[in-house]
């Protein structure tokens, strides 16, 4: 099923609830919850609080991407704030392999991202052990930015590496999706695609979502 999961980055933070509550309302999949520490990627966001508070509205799964540095001392903070899907970055973790067997272990399904600059090869050893490749799109640490084309080769040649090693994870997209690329995204092979100013800039979001989510049906009924 091609999923959407709209990025609550670009939510207006003073009326989270009721934006939250707007996502619980709409066809959206999961809730993309953007967690950095300004230190990994030039920004912060918000952190374990707001994710609680987030999980105790949200009435779909919550696919949490940190972009911090030592994600390993924090797995199970996030898994007891509600996270469902938890994806860390393969450019700050030395031991990748054990990150993600610890998200597992603490029943979480596991992803991993990378940066534009990182070749989906890097990859092959861990396919295996996750649920979700998350692509970035833009390089991480800032909602609005413009998508880099180039994107498309990497779905294209991360399919191919799930097709040959018989691997079932899912392709996540993140950074400048919009409704201009959303069908040919989900023609390349992404499975998940977050959105977030294009979901939460527009004059519907809810509407915005359908459209989304219409895209996603018509590709792949
Ligand atoms: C960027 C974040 C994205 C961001 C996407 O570092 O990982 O999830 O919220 O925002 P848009 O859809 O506006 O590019
Ligand atoms: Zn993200």
């Amino acid at each position: 099923m091609s999923m959407i999961s709209p990025s609550v980055l670009s939510a207006d933070f003073g009326n989270l609830n009721r934006d939250v509550q707007m996502l619980n309302d709409s066809e959206c999949d999961w809730i993309h919850c953007d967690i950095m520490d300004g230190s990994f990627v030039p920004n912060i966001s918000f952190g374990i609080p707001v994710l609680r508070a987030i999980s105790a509205v949200a009435k779909k799964p919550l696919d949490v991407h940190l972009m911090i540095d030592r994600p390993d001392q924090y797995i199970s903070k996030f898994r007891d704030a509600g996270a469902d899907i938890l994806t860390v970055h393969y450019e700050n973790n030395l031991h990748l392999h054990r990150v993600l067997n610890q998200i597992k272990t603490e029943g979480m399904q596991a992803g991993v991202a990378i940066n534009p600059g990182t070749p989906v090869e890097v990859l092959t050893d861990v396919l295996h052990a996750v649920d979700l490749v998350l692509i970035m799109s833009v390089n991480p640490g800032f909602g609005g930015q413009k998508f880099i084309e180039n994107t498309y080769n990497k779905i294209l040649r991360l399919v191919e590496i799930r097709n040959q090693a018989y691997n079932s994870f899912r392709i996540e997209v993140d950074g400048g999706v919009n409704s201009a690329n959303v069908c040919k995204l989900f023609e390349a092979g992404a499975d998940v695609l977050v959105a977030g100013s294009a979901v939460f800039k527009a004059p519907s979001p809810l509407e915005m979502i359908k459209h989304l989510k219409n895209a996603a049906r018509g590709v792949f009924p």
